[in-house]
């Protein structure tokens, strides 16, 4: 190992060392301070996207003057599987492409089959999964397939066009997505979710047709608490429905539901099936019932920025290490100090104190940027 050591500058300049080894934890899996392991990785890999969700992407600042980040910043392919490397060899199981939406991404199957490659300690390929909002598919889920890709999820907020469309605000139909939704179950990334992200007063009125349109089919349909991500969608907590009350609503309409085990500790979906048989259902709480105790999730920015939080006000830019001039086996191994440094002193929970943090502005960090 070299002696030459590129550190890594959190945003407000704090310094996480990189070239000491990271405290020894059993079988070298990092646990952060309040005992959270890293399972889950998230790579942003655009900050672009062809929708502008009122929610995530508001015309109103997303407009033709909007500057997104130029190519050369950009993480390359090798740089992003170098340290995806990395956190597998650290015991991330599952990673999920994001956006913006992935699938305006070049070549995004090239990235797919390097991660596709990548197996776990105990030998287990990686799950390999993606967000997007489906209007791609149509042309790409065969390829995707092919390269490895394992499942999708795809965002969908409404059932009934004149709602999608003024939701998206770029006029895609709601056909487009459920064409999208076709052709990655024929192309075999099921289980497909479908994440409603539900915002009151604009498709809260949605979430009965939605589940009457996806009971009975192989699909599981997740409704979402809108959250105060960004600082662009004007969030307000009247905005929010809360979860208990989307899972009465849907009992009373379509029938009982009983509550089922999560996959996976950490899952941030809790589940429900119908009681007839005919499907599953999942509800994402994070603000009624904030699931921060067991989140096992880390966030690599489109540019490089690691983000031990969704609502984490500061990145920590790992492009200066992977573009550094040292041997690629020091960088490997500086990323993977770094990578283990960092989530020993995470102590994240932004959705738990929710409450305290949305009395003042802050600086967040956009969804469309970080990726959900
Ligand atoms: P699977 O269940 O494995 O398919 O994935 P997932 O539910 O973890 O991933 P997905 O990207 O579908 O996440 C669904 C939604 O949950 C996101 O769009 C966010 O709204 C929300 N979400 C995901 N991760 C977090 C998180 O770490 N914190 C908070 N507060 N919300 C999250
Ligand atoms: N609240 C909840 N979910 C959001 N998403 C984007 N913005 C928000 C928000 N403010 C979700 C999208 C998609 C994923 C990329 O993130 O609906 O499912
Ligand atoms: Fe694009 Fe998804 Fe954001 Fe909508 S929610 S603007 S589809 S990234
Ligand atoms: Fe994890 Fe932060 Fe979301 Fe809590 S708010 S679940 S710590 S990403």
């Amino acid at each position: 190992m070299t002696d030459r050591v590129i550190q890594l500058v959190q945003e407000d300049a704090r310094v996480i060392p990189l070239n000491t080894a990271a405290p020894s934890q059993p079988s070298n899996r990092p646990l952060d301070v309040r005992g959270r392991r890293l399972h889950d990785l998230r790579i942003s890999v655009t900050d672009r996207c062809n929708f502008r969700c009122v929610y995530c992407m508001p015309k109103s600042i997303f407009d033709k003057d909007y500057t997104f980040l130029p190519h050369k910043d950009l993480l390359t392919f090798e740089e992003i599987e170098r340290i995806a490397r990395e956190f597998v060899a650290l015991g991330v199981e599952k990673i999920r492409l994001t956006g913006g939406e992935p699938l305006l991404r070049k070549n995004l199957e090239i990235l797919i089959e390097q991660l596709a490659r990548l197996n776990t300690p105990s030998g287990k390929p990686v799950e390999l999964t993606l967000t997007t909002n489906g209007t791609l598919l149509p042309k790409k889920a065969r390829a995707l397939k092919a390269a490895g890709l394992s499942r999708v999820t795809v965002s969908l907020d409404a059932i009934d066009d004149d709602v999608f469309r003024a939701m998206n605000d770029v006029d895609f139909s709601v056909q487009q997505v459920l064409d999208g939704i076709a052709a990655a179950h024929e192309a075999g990334l099921g289980p497909i979710k479908v994440n409603m992200v539900v915002k009151g007063g604009m498709n809260d009125h949605q979430i009965i047709p939605m589940a009457r349109h996806f009971k009975s089919t192989p699909h599981i349909l997740r409704f979402i608490e809108y959250m105060d991500v960004g600082s662009s969608n004007g969030w307000k907590m009247d905005e929010v429905v809360p979860s208990a009350r989307v899972i009465n609503q849907i009992a009373q309409a379509l029938g009982p539901l009983k509550p089922v085990d999560p996959n996976y500790t950490g899952e941030v979906a809790e589940r429900w099936q119908y009681l007839d048989g005919h499907g599953e259902i999942g509800v994402i709480s994070s603000v009624t019932q904030a699931f921060c105790k067991d989140c096992s999730r880390i966030r690599l920015s489109t540019e490089g920025k690691l983000y031990t939080c969704l609502f984490a006000t500061k990145g920590h830019d790992l492009k200066p290490l992977v573009r550094s001039a040292l041997d690629v086996h020091d960088v490997n191994q500086q990323l993977r100090h770094a990578i283990q440094n960092l989530w020993a002193v995470r102590s994240d929970g932004y959705s738990e104190i929710r409450t305290a943090h949305t009395t003042q502005p802050r600086d967040r960090i956009e969804m469309s940027y970080i990726g959900g």
